[in-house]
């Protein structure tokens, strides 16, 4: 087994006297799909935002490639290659899909007064990019606006790979979208994957996450039972670790075996 390339020791975050995290372990190597699951509240967005640099955990320990690490703010955590895609992508639909790719990070051409933005090799990088992902464009300078919801999360998630993401995390990527463009953005998890990157694929569906996980790890009200790995744990178990075992029967028997 690799050495994870961020690894989460006990973390703990209080909002107040809200306890919302209570001691959660969690890592991720390269060139896997960890599942972050977990029912409304239980905890997720509020672990990835410790881990992306967003929030300081009250308590607990971050090493990012070997070395103990702390993050003072999202940048510190990007320029380490750690980049999050949250359900609200961060776009502007009325711009091209070459102007939502760069957005800041443009190329350049020419020196000092004459320093000027390089359309030709931004359009070019970005067709190339979103082919990779299997996503043919109309041209680079489509709108957003125009894309599907699966479609912009992949530019999203091009987007971070292009500019050095080691470690991907996607928020609820699938929550929103039909089963076509689910399965597309799964696809797009997988070749992201395979080019060595470490997925952190945030979910309450059981099944999108079966679909592409290698690793699950099931939060509930701020706690941790573990990480199961794929082939250890059945969509069934996932499901009731998520609603906490003893609830989902209790819901089961009194909608008389309904769900
Ligand atoms: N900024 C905040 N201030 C106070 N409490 C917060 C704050 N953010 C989250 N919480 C609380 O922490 C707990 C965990 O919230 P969090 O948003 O991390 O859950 P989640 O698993 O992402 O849920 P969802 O599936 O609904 O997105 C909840 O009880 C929530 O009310
Ligand atoms: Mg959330």
């Amino acid at each position: 087994m690799s050495t994870p390339i961020i690894h989460m020791e006990n973390i703990k975050k209080h909002y107040g006297n809200v306890i919302a995290l209570n001691g959660v372990t969690f890592d991720v190597r390269a060139g896997e799909c960890h599942c972050l699951l977990g029912d409304n509240g239980a905890g997720k967005s509020t672990f990835i935002k410790t881990m992306s640099g967003v929030h300081k955990p009250t308590e607990g320990s971050i090493t990012f490639e070997g070395k103990a690490l702390s993050f003072n703010s999202p940048r510190d955590a990007m320029e380490a290659g750690i980049a999050t895609v949250f359900q609200d992508l961060a776009m502007i639909p009325l711009m091209s899909v070459t102007r939502n790719f760069f957005m800041g990070r443009e190329p350049t051409k020419g020196r000092g007064l004459l320093k000027r933005f390089d359309i030709d090799t931004a359009n070019e990088i970005t067709m190339t990019e979103m082919r990779k992902m299997g996503i043919n464009l109309r041209g680079p300078d489509q709108a957003v606006g125009t894309l599907s919801g699966g479609e912009r999360q992949t530019v999203a998630i091009a987007r971070a790979v292009h500019f050095g993401a080691k470690v991907l995390i996607l928020d609820e990527p699938t929550s929103a979208l039909g089963v076509r463009q689910t399965a597309n953005v799964l696809a797009t998890i997988n070749r992201v994957r395979a080019q060595g990157v470490g997925v952190v694929f945030i979910s309450h569906n059981v099944r999108h996450a079966m679909a592409v996980g290698d690793r699950f790890t099931v939060l509930n009200r701020g706690q941790t039972l573990g990480t199961a790995t794929r082939g250890d744990i059945n969509a069934a178990q996932l499901q009731d670790l998520m609603a906490g075992g003893q609830e989902m029967a209790e819901l089961e028997g009194s909608l008389g075996g309904t769900i």
